[in-house]
C-alpha cells in the first residue's frame, strides 16, 4: 500500500453534478462561461440539486422556497449573541449552521425530499445567518428578509439594511455563480465522507465550512485582501512580492491543485474587479492585483485561482474582509447540498487506507519501567 499525498490525481467517486476537464470546468455540462455571463445563482442551485435548467414556474418556486425558509431560528439567533467578541466568522458560520439542526425537528429524516427542504432550508439559512451574525457584533439586530427573488439582494440587504443597487446585486450574483460548485473540492469531499456514514446533511454541511475555513481552500480570499491592505499601493507592490517569492512564501489566491493552466473562473472575477473599480473610483486594489499576478506567473508560472480576484470584488462592494470566506460558503452551498444529496442516491461509506510509516514489533513497558 503507497499513499499518493494529498490523494492528488485519485478518482474518489463519480459524480454527474460539475467537472473539470482539460481545464474547462461545466455545472451539469454547461460551461461556467456560459452560466457567468447568463445565469442567476437560483438557476444555478436549480441546475446543481434538479440535474436540468428550471423552467420560469420551476425557478419561481425555487424562489418563494428559499424566501419562506430564510428565518433565523430565535435560539441560533440568541446564540450569535452570546458568541465571545472578536469570533472568527467562519468559526461562527459552524456552530451556527450545526445548531440549525437543533431548530429542525426533521433534521434526521432520511428520504429525499425531506433532505431537499432541508438543502433549500440550508441554502436559505447560511445568508441569513451570516448577516446577522456580521449585524449583532456592531450592536445592531438582525433584519428579516424582505423577499426579494434573488439571495444576492436578500444578503445585501440583510447585512446593510439598505436598498442594494443593482450593479451590487449583479456583482454578487455573477460570484455566487462562479462559487457554486468545483467537482470534489477539499470542502465538498469532507460533507461526502461524512454523509457517507449516513450521518444527517447538517453534520455534511458543518463539515464542509471547517474544510472551506482554512486559507489553502476558501480562506485564500480573505488571505489575498491582507496581503493587499499590507502591501497598501501600487508602489510597494514589486519589493513586497520579491521579497515572499524569495522567502518562498505562498502568494494566497495564486496556485490550484486541477488547475495548471489558469483557472477559468479567475478572468470573470478579474473583470469584475476593473468595472467594480472604475465604478467605485478606486482602481488601487485591481491595478495592485494586476501588477501581482504579472509578477507571480512571470516569475513562478502560477495562474490567479477563484480566489484572487474576488478579494478585490468584495473590497469594492463594501463587505468587511472577514465576511469574504463565509460568502464563499453561501454560494458553495449549493454545490455541497447537491452532492451530499448525490451520495445519499448512491451511497458506499468512503473509507480509505493510510500507508503505516510508524515503529513496528514494539512491546508495552509498564509505567514503572518508562
Ligand atoms: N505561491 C507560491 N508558491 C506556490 C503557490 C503559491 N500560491 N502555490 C503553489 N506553490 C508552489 C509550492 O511552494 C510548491 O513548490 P515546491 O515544489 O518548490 O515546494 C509547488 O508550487 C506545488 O505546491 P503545492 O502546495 O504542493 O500544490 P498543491 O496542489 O498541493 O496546492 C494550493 C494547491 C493549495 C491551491 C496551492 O497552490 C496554494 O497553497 N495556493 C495558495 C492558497 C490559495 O490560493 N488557495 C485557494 C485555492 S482555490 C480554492 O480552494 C477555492
Amino acid at each position: 500500500m503507497t499513499a499518493t499525498k494529498g490523494l492528488e490525481g485519485i478518482v474518489a467517486t463519480t459524480s454527474s453534478i460539475s467537472s473539470i476537464v482539460d481545464g474547462v470546468l461545466t455545472y451539469r455540462g454547461i460551461d461556467i462561461d456560459d452560466l457567468a455571463v447568463n445565469a442567476s445563482f437560483e438557476e444555478v442551485v436549480y441546475l446543481l440539486w434538479f440535474g436540468k435548467l428550471p423552467t420560469q414556474s420551476e425557478l419561481e418556486k425555487l424562489q418563494a422556497d428559499l424566501n419562506a425558509n430564510s428565518e433565523v431560528p430565535a435560539g441560533v439567533i440568541e446564540q450569535l449573541k452570546l458568541y465571545p467578541k472578536n469570533t472568527n466568522s467562519m468559526a461562527a458560520l459552524r456552530t451556527a449552521v450545526s445548531s440549525l439542526a437543533l431548530y429542525d425537528t426533521e433534521a434526521n429524516e432520511m428520504s429525499r425530499e425531506a433532505n431537499v427542504l432541508k438543502a433549500i432550508k440550508l441554502q436559505a439559512k447560511i445568508p441569513a445567518v451570516i448577516a446577522a451574525y456580521a449585524r449583532i457584533r456592531e450592536g445592531k439586530e438582525p433584519l428579516a428578509s424582505k423577499g426579494y427573488p434573488s439571495l444576492a439582494a436578500n444578503f445585501l440587504y440583510q447585512l446593510t439594511g439598505n436598498e442594494p443597487d443593482k450593479v451590487a446585486i449583479e456583482a454578487l450574483d455573477k460570484a455566487l455563480v462562479l462559487h457554486a460548485d468545483h467537482e470534489l473540492n477539499a470542502s465538498t469531499f469532507a460533507a461526502r465522507v461524512t454523509v457517507a456514514t449516513l450521518s444527517d446533511i447538517y453534520s455534511g454541511v458543518t463539515s464542509a465550512i471547517g474544510a472551506l475555513k482554512g486559507p489553502l481552500h476558501g480562506g485564500a480570499n480573505e488571505a489575498v485582501m491582507a496581503m493587499l491592505e499590507e502591501i497598501g499601493t501600487l508602489d510597494n507592490v514589486e519589493l513586497s512580492i520579491n521579497d515572499k517569492l524569495q522567502r518562498k512564501e505562498k502568494i494566497m489566491g495564486f496556485g490550484h491543485r486541477v488547475y495548471k493552466n489558469g483557472d477559468p473562473r479567475a478572468k470573470h472575477l478579474q473583470k469584475m474587479s476593473r468595472e467594480l473599480g472604475k465604478i467605485t473610483g478606486n482602481m488601487n486594489w485591481y491595478d495592485m492585483s494586476i501588477k501581482i499576478e504579472d509578477m507571480v506567473t512571470g516569475q513562478k508560472g502560477l495562474k490567479p485561482n477563484v480566489d484572487f480576484y474576488s478579494a478585490s470584488v468584495y473590497t469594492s462592494l463594501e463587505i468587511p474582509r472577514d465576511l469574504f470566506t463565509p460568502i464563499f460558503a453561501i454560494s458553495r452551498a449549493s454545490g455541497w447540498t447537491a452532492h451530499i444529496l448525490e451520495q445519499y442516491e448512491n451511497n458506499r461509506l468512503i473509507r480509505p487506507r493510510a500507508e503505516y510509516t510508524g515503529l513496528e514489533n514494539q512491546k508495552y513497558i509498564p509505567i514503572s519501567q518508562r
